[in-house]
């Protein structure tokens, strides 16, 4: 894999990330196709960077020049060929599923240029074994972004043993321009994000359960006490219960004890209560 210059990200996955992401690169000045399995996702996803570009007016972060500039780079598309054929980085951001994301990595190192970077905006999942299903895993790398992911300042890279150089370099380059910090961190279960965060948010859930405060306290106690934006309990209702239970079991399985979810976690995700998606998780967002 050679080093070239990025012209053109392909973003695939247009959810809650992608939509983000895709906006962030637009803005940044690259070429961007968005890729999802249908036109009607597409088209919901651009109406969101429609809105936030729309936000980004009112509060004065961006001009009206900026935003057609970012609209005029930002292209969506059904269909996964056209996205890859020109892109110089991919960057996934598809269901956290192994299998899918490992099927579709192999698909895209076959349409794709020879030189591109491929990423993938995991949030637990191992970098290695995702790299693992291509010829070439030098092209493998993790670009964690956060979310909201045309707000959020961080970008985690996360280096499997197989990433190459040239990877690293492309994900530090499009970072910067992005104008993210990125830090570097090695590819273990959970990386340093999702690993110190499922930690406190899985403390906070003990606590409610053993009756120690409710969550509006607890919250608090991070919030005031220790200068946290946001306590771990909104964070985990504005994330999603579900994804935090995943993330839980996974890192469960890899490190332990530790991070066995609290039954409190396990009752609310039967029962649907999700977080703001859903109206009610540790809060009720519906009122
Ligand atoms: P989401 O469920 O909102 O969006 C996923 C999108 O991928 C959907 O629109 C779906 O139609 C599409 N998709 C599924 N399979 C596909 C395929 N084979 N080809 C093309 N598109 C496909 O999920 P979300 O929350 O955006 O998460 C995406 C990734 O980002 C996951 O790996 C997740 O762990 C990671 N992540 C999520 C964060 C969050 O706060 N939600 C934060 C940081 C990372």
């Amino acid at each position: 894999m050679s080093t070239q210059e990025i012209r053109t990200i392909a973003v695939i996955g247009a959810g809650t990330m992608g939509h983000g992401i895709a906006q962030v690169a637009a803005q940044a000045g690259y070429e961007v196709w968005l890729h999802d399995v249908t036109d009607g996702l597409l088209e919901r996803a651009h109406a969101r960077v429609v809105d936030n570009l729309a936000q980004g007016i009112v509060r004065g972060k961006l001009t009206e020049e900026g935003r057609e500039r970012a609209l005029a780079a930002l292209r969506t598309t059904a269909n996964l060929e056209q996205a890859a054929a020109s892109a110089d980085l991919v960057i996934e951001a598809i269901v956290e599923e192994l299998n899918m994301k490992r099927n579709l990595f192999k698909r895209l190192e076959a349409l794709c240029p020879p030189h591109a970077t491929l990423a993938t905006n995991t949030s637990s999942l191992s970098i290695a074994e995702i790299a693992a299903s291509v010829r070439e895993p030098a092209r493998v790398i993790g670009m964690h972004f956060f979310n909201p992911a045309h707000i959020m300042k961080l970008l985690e890279i996360v280096v499997a043993p197989q990433t190459g150089d040239a990877a690293l370099q492309a994900a530090r380059e499009v970072g910067a321009r992005m104008k993210k910090e990125a830090i570097v961190v090695r590819d273990v279960p959970g990386f340093a994000t999702s690993r110190l965060g499922i930690c406190l948010g899985l403390e906070a859930m003990r606590m409610l359960e053993e009756g120690v405060a409710s969550a509006a306290d607890i919250d608090q106690a991070l919030e005031l006490g220790y200068n946290h934006p946001m306590g771990p309990l909104r964070l985990t209702d504005l994330v999603g219960l579900d994804i935090r239970l995943s993330v839980a079991e996974y890192l469960h399985s890899k490190l332990g004890e530790r991070f066995r979810p609290p039954e409190i976690l396990k009752r609310k995700v039967a029962e649907g209560k999700l977080g703001k998606k859903t109206g009610e998780g540790f809060y009720r967002w519906d009122e």
